[in-house]
């Protein structure tokens, strides 16, 4: 029999150590490594499954075919972006979780839901701010207060406990990362806690009926502690994306088991709270420029449609490296559409710094935007200005060739609504060469 052993645990992220040290290996924090007693097992693993079979009864399973529905009555609130990206309404017992960065506006969004419901009462759980500083946020948003309900309170137990005797509507957590539970060790906001705290109120959610809203930070570089530790547990994940410098917000969805993933919902963030932009692309296209290194493309953001303005600025360098910046897209791709570029058309860019933006502060992954940094890039390179009346869509290969993109009749009909003549995508044009010389510029630089 081996004897009882002392082993070390991180409270932080509950990695387990043989010996003590100031720094956790494991998350790098500093002087979370405590002792903790281990309890020696006398029998084996396989001796102790046979015990454990021996323990429990079998269960009698149901058959589907049994079960009846009913159907399900969302809560809606008057916030039409919002009842989108959810599937339509939040439904009662689900558990959701909205991430973000620290500061983009998820206090905000959540107390204009809260205020939004349209029956029953909402009871706003908050460790990270005061009573009076979600008032006066409340005053700000002019949000009536009458069925809003605060509770400053750390330990999930006792909110949950108030959850059940009080039977809101919905129940808002801000954030999980300062709830904790008595039942695990670690501090608030430990991989540990975020999970003990989640799996309660997933617990409580389903057994009452009642839907809570978890806001969690994501936290700078690395997941840890933060919302990605959740998102197999919680019925719904939202992210409220953006750029704190720029007024739009998107609102998206990850995964939804009610509704359609990758949703996504555009405000702007006022001085009263965040509005719901029910044409964005009308939006996106009102302070576009028309000079050279302007280019106009469609992105498709879930369900939508939007029109979107590439920005380039191609700069001859008076010294030291070139540079390569993108605000709102993906700086491999640039390097790679560059390289394409300088094999396939012969034009150099070497000698250029090259900067890449989406205006409106938007962040676009999908590669359909290609062939519009591409044309931007060129278009600056030049100094010759594209037609106005120009939407240019489409994936550009390694062989300089121009394929095709998922939805590209919603893109065209979306750039025909605003009267967008010349249109450019893999339907007309298959090589670079020919975009070039559609949208007016030469094939080669010089
Ligand atoms: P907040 O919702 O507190 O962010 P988070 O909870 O994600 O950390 O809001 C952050 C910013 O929003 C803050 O810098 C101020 C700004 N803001 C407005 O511009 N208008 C408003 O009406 C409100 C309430 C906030
Ligand atoms: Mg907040």
């Amino acid at each position: 029999m081996k004897p009882a052993t002392t082993i070390f645990a991180c409270t932080h992220c509950d990695a387990q150590f043989s010996k003590w040290m100031g720094r956790c290996e494991e998350c790098g924090s500093w002087g979370t490594v405590v002792q903790r007693a281990a309890a020696a097992s006398a029998a084996t693993p396989r001796q102790q499954r046979a015990e454990e079979l021996h323990a429990f009864p079998a269960a009698q399973p149901i058959a589907f075919a049994s079960i009846t529905t009913l159907a399900v009555q969302r809560i809606t609130t008057n916030i039409p972006e919002f009842d989108r990206v959810v599937g339509g309404g939040i439904v009662p017992g689900s558990l959701l979780l909205l991430g973000g960065d620290p500061g983009i506006g998820k206090s905000t969004l959540i107390a204009q839901v809260a205020a939004a419901i349209l029956s029953g009462s909402v009871l706003y759980v908050s460790g990270e701010e005061s009573a009076e500083q979600i008032k006066l946020r409340l005053d700000r948003l002019h949000i009536d207060q009458a069925r809003l309900q605060f509770l400053a309170e750390e330990h999930v137990e006792v909110i949950c406990k108030t959850m059940v005797a009080t039977k809101p509507q919905l129940v808002i957590i801000d954030s999980i990362q300062t709830v904790a539970s008595s039942a695990v060790e670690g501090e608030p906001g430990s991989v540990n806690q975020i999970k003990a705290a989640a799996v309660r109120f997933l617990e409580t959610a389903k057994s009452s009926n009642i839907p809570v809203i978890l806001i969690g930070h994501v936290t700078k570089g690395g997941e840890l502690g933060g919302p990605r530790l959740l998102e197999h547990l919680v019925d719904t994940v939202l992210y409220l994306e953006g750029d704190t410098t720029h007024q739009f917000r998107l609102l998206r969805s990850v995964k939804n088991r009610f509704g359609a993933t990758n949703e996504v919902g555009v405000f702007t963030m006022e001085t009263e709270g965040l509005q719901s932009v029910q044409d964005p692309s009308a939006l996106f296209l009102t302070e576009r420029s028309t000079g050279p290194g302007s280019v106009i493309t469609a992105v498709v953001e879930g369900s939508r449609v939007l029109l979107l303005e590439v920005q380039a600025l191609v700069h001859r360098i008076t010294f030291g490296f070139p540079q390569r910046q993108c605000s709102g897209c993906d700086a491999h791709r640039l390097s790679m559409l560059l390289a394409v570029l300088s094999r396939h058309l012969d034009v150099r860019t070497e000698q250029y710094d090259v900067h890449v933006n989406i205006a409106g502060g938007l962040r676009v992954a999908e590669p359909g935007l290609d062939l519009a940094v591409v044309l931007a890039i060129v278009s600056s390179l030049q100094k010759r200005a594209c037609d106005k009346k120009m939407m240019v869509v489409g994936e550009v290969g390694l062989g300089g060739e121009v394929r095709s993109v998922p939805r590209l009749h919603d893109r065209v009909k979306e750039a025909q609504r605003f009267g967008l003549t010349t249109i450019i995508t893999p339907k007309t044009t298959r090589t670079l060469a020919d975009a070039l010389t559609i949208a007016g510029l030469h094939p080669h630089s010089k």
